[in-house]
């Protein structure tokens, strides 16, 4: 039996998946009917039982979340699902939203009844035109069934769902910038507390969610939290999306219980490209502190990676072979980090440039053993120092790629010049590449 557990991507190579039809088709909307006739309270409880954890990053219990609106405060409430997607490397909501728009409008749908929320929002990432248009047409489609705006079958339940687009910022996709763009401002992160749930969207009570998270929400109605809880590992519930990228057989989307390895997806995959090996990979995304082949059998849930020294993120498994030089797969993610800075903080605004320097005089042979000191002073003085963990993100290729490559670096110095680089090598020619 296979150790996929495909429930989100159960149907994507149906040529109609994204239709409502085909979402009809396979039991869906049925979830919605049934929460409608529980209370709000029971479907909060119901998701705190299921065990589940966003999957936008930072796994907070979702149920939780939910549970922290306050009630009966006769104030509105908003549900906002962050489609920002933007962390190198993360690529599950688009895939998700483009094949199954509609386990998205279910999932919101349900929430805001559980959270009490008459108009609910969904942020999504300015530049993917095609997948704006795709959830526009699964929310009108909704709206013509009866499934949004007034008196939701025949529930006394109203909701409005607005699909917003923003213009393209990672930082957008922290969760208080993302409510600050969606109010018409610069996106730049809040000062917490208050927190979103107290003072979130027009300072009004607001819960604001993955899209992933919020998409597993109708399958946990429909099965119950029993079946949730049978899947994954002790404190990581459930079934999940792995986005398995770069030097593999078969790269794609991997959907299992939580605490598969990376070892059993790769042999799913077909392996590491032929004729190579794995270098180093990273568990969720460039913000992740990067693993290495000594890290295949890591239970990829949150505890398993983070007892190994990173963390479980986005569940993007970017895999490197050996022909990848790792400065310079980092210098390249911090000239990312470098460029999202939002400004607001001096740590990160003015760190992330420093780092990007540093890092380019290393790459190009020209630095010296002491400016990796200097480097990982700088990362000393931005983690934990800057205002939002976008700065976090920024240091973690450097201490990681360090940690397991200090040697590939002083190689840089000693080579005078990128060895992986084949005009400026001399170990590429010994090498016989
Ligand atoms: C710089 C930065 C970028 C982020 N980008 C995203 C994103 O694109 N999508 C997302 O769901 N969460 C993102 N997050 C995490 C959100 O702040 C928030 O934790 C998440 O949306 C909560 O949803 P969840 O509880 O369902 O995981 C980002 C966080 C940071 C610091
Ligand atoms: S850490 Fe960076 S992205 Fe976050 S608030 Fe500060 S400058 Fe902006």
């Amino acid at each position: 039996m296979s150790i996929l557990k495909p429930v989100l991507s159960a149907h994507w190579d149906e040529p109609d998946s994204f239709t409502i039809a085909a979402y009809k088709r396979h039991g869906g909307y049925k979830p919605l009917a049934k929460a409608l006739k529980s209370t709000p309270d029971e479907v909060i409880a119901l998701v705190k039982e299921s065990g589940l954890r966003g999957r936008g990053g930072a796994g907070f219990p979702t149920g939780s979340k939910w549970g922290f609106i306050p009630q009966g405060d006769n104030k509105p409430h908003y549900l906002v699902v962050n489609a920002d997607e933007s962390e190198p490397g993360t690529c599950k909501d688009i895939p998700l939203l483009m094949a199954n728009p509609h386990a998205l409008i279910e999932g919101i749908i349900i929430g805001s009844y559980a959270i009490r929320a008459n108009h609910s929002f969904i942020y999504i990432r300015g530049e993917v035109v095609h997948v704006f248009r795709r959830v526009q047409k699964a929310i009108d489609d909704a709206y013509a069934a009866g499934l949004l705006g007034k008196n939701i079958l025949g529930s006394g339940f109203d909701l409005e769902l607005t699909l917003h687009a923003g213009a393209g910022a990672y930082i957008c996709g922290e969760e208080t910038a993302l409510l600050d763009s969606l109010e018409g401002f610069r996106g730049q992160p809040r000062l917490r507390p208050p927190f979103p749930a107290i003072a979130g969207l027009y300072a009004m009570p607001t819960v604001v969610n993955n899209v992933e998270s919020i998409a597993s929400v109708p399958s946990i109605i429909a099965n119950g939290a029993d079946w949730f809880q049978a899947m994954g590992t002790e404190k990581s519930k459930g079934y999940t999306l792995y986005s398995l990228s770069g030097h593999v057989t078969n790269p794609g989307q991997f959907e299992a219980p939580l605490g598969i390895t990376l070892r059993q997806i790769l042999e799913l995959a077909g392996g590491i490209r032929a004729g190579h090996e794995l270098k180093f990979w990273t568990p969720g995304g460039s913000s992740t502190p990067m693993f290495t082949a000594e890290h295949l059998d890591v239970p990829l849930d949150y505890e398993g990676v983070a007892a190994a020294g990173s963390m479980l993120g986005t569940k993007a498994l970017q895999i490197f072979d050996e022909t990848t030089c790792v400065v310079r797969a980092a210098l390249r993610w911090v000239e990312f980090y470098k460029h999202e800075s939002c400004g607001k903080c001096t740590p990160c605004r003015e760190g992330t440039w420093w780092l990007v320097q540093l890092m380019k005089d290393l790459e190009a042979g020209k630095g010296t053993e002491a400016d990796l000191e200097k480097l990982l002073d700088l990362c000393d003085n931005i983690a934990g120092r800057s205002f939002c963990a976008l700065a976090d993100g920024a240091v973690s290729p450097i201490i990681s790629s360090l940690k397991y490559f200090r040697a590939e670096y002083i190689l840089h110095q000693t080579n005078g010049g990128c060895p992986f680089d084949p005009v400026a090598s001399t170990l590429f020619e010994t090498a016989g590449a």
